[in-house]
């Protein structure tokens, strides 16, 4: 529901992006340069602001996560003959990547609390095919990493953090994304970090930084900027482009100045919403564990059953409330039963999970008529919709 311009008319959409003048001035400056749009200074200045937020030692941003874990299983060299431990409960595109690169996904299940792959799960799913664990950090959280970490270690595997929903939210005193070998992220429209479009890479890896950088950037070996470089250029192997533009990455500069701000905004309104929601015995509300910070990129709570959940949502469609469920799970789509043959494989938690969740609008500046608005449709749909079916 947009008009011609891109806006949404919906009462309440689903996320809105927290932008100020510092976006704009940014843009701009680079626009006026009337020069370098592709592969400017801007480009190094936010991977090294966003490896020092994290806490890694290296950084390399791309055109989008789904470049980011195509770019990270080449230059680990997964390919065919590996398998790769991966949530159903996640976006398509990590499970995706994997087949992009001729590996085949090994689908494990989720623990409840944290959404996150649960390692028991994941115990039973290595054989010696097995190349590396890829846990994703659901919705602004993290997974059980630590615990996951621990597995890898003794398995000898890679760990390689689907962390695309998560960039600024900890676990016990640590950036989600410090801790696996290598982490991506997204700043894809409804990310805490937006730049419209684009991804990152983080390790502490040099070797596999610099492996990064020729498979972003068609193999070439860009020793200075290749613009403002006359003489010929060394192409090593083979690459893609996946680069962010200057203009893009002057934006994630700027949104990542003010990260912890929106990330503040965006936790007082979930709890204020939690607070006013969560009397009501068939909703539970997202808690994150003791020593996990939630930065809320998606407040997804979880129905008694699939019945109410379909039935909130409906409820909240006809005010005009843009609600969804995040995620079906990927070895149910058709495209992974048809094709992979996924259909037989039983998750459980994944299964019955992925029917109870439903994610509800939450943005930093959602003003108190918005709040309310939410929470009183969700109260009338309990208190007399939901009573009287
Ligand atoms: C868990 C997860 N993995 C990967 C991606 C892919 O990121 P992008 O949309 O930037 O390609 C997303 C984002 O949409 C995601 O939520």
């Amino acid at each position: 529901m947009n008009n011609k311009d891109g806006i949404s008319s919906w009462k309440i959409p689903l996320y809105k992006i927290y932008t100020d003048d510092e976006d704009l001035n940014l843009i701009t400056k680079i626009v006026r340069r009337g020069n370098n749009w592709a592969m400017g200074p801007e480009i190094q200045e936010f991977e090294n602001a966003i490896k020092n937020y994290v806490g890694t030692d290296y950084c390399v941003t791309l055109n989008s996560g789904t470049s980011a874990l195509h770019a990270a299983f080449l230059a680990y060299g997964i390919g065919q003959g590996h398998e790769i431990i991966v949530p159903s409960f996640s976006f398509i595109s990590t499970a995706n990547s994997v087949l992009f690169v001729g590996a085949k996904p090994n689908f494990a299940d989720i623990e409840e609390h944290t959404y996150g792959l649960d390692p028991k799960s994941i115990l039973t799913k290595i054989n010696p095919l097995t190349k590396a664990i890829v846990p994703m950090d659901y919705g602004g959280m993290s997974c059980n990493i630590f615990e996951i970490q621990e597995i890898t270690k003794s398995n000898n595997l890679l760990l390689i953090e689907d962390a695309a929903e998560s960039l600024g939210s900890s676990v016990k005193g640590r950036k989600v994304g410090a801790i696996a070998d290598l982490a991506i992220f997204s700043f894809c429209g409804n990310k805490v970090l937006t730049t419209g479009e684009g991804g990152a890479i983080v390790t502490n890896s040099k070797e596999i930084h610099e492996r990064i950088k020729l498979i972003r950037s068609h193999g070439r070996v860009d020793k200075t900027e290749y613009f403002n470089n006359p003489s010929e250029s060394q192409y090593i192997e083979l690459g893609y482009n996946w680069r962010m533009s200057s203009i893009t990455a002057a934006l994630g500069i700027s949104q990542l100045n003010k990260l912890d701000k929106i990330i503040r905004m965006r936790q007082e309104n979930a709890n204020y919403i939690s607070s006013r929601i969560s009397k009501y015995s068939q909703i539970k509300v997202p808690t994150p564990p003791s020593g996990y910070e939630h930065i809320y990129q998606m407040y997804t709570i979880q129905l008694s059953d699939k019945k109410t959940r379909d039935d909130l949502q409906k409820y909240l469609l006809k005010k005009r409330i843009f609600s969804k469920i995040y995620f079906n799970p990927i070895h149910l789509t058709e495209f992974y039963m048809e094709k992979i043959g996924t259909s037989k494989i039983s998750l459980p938690v994944t299964e019955r999970i992925s029917q109870q969740v439903l994610t509800l609008p939450l943005y930093p500046n959602m003003n108190s008529e918005e709040k309310e608005f939410v929470v009183e449709s969700i109260s009338e749909f309990f208190e007399s919709e939901f009573l009287n079916n």
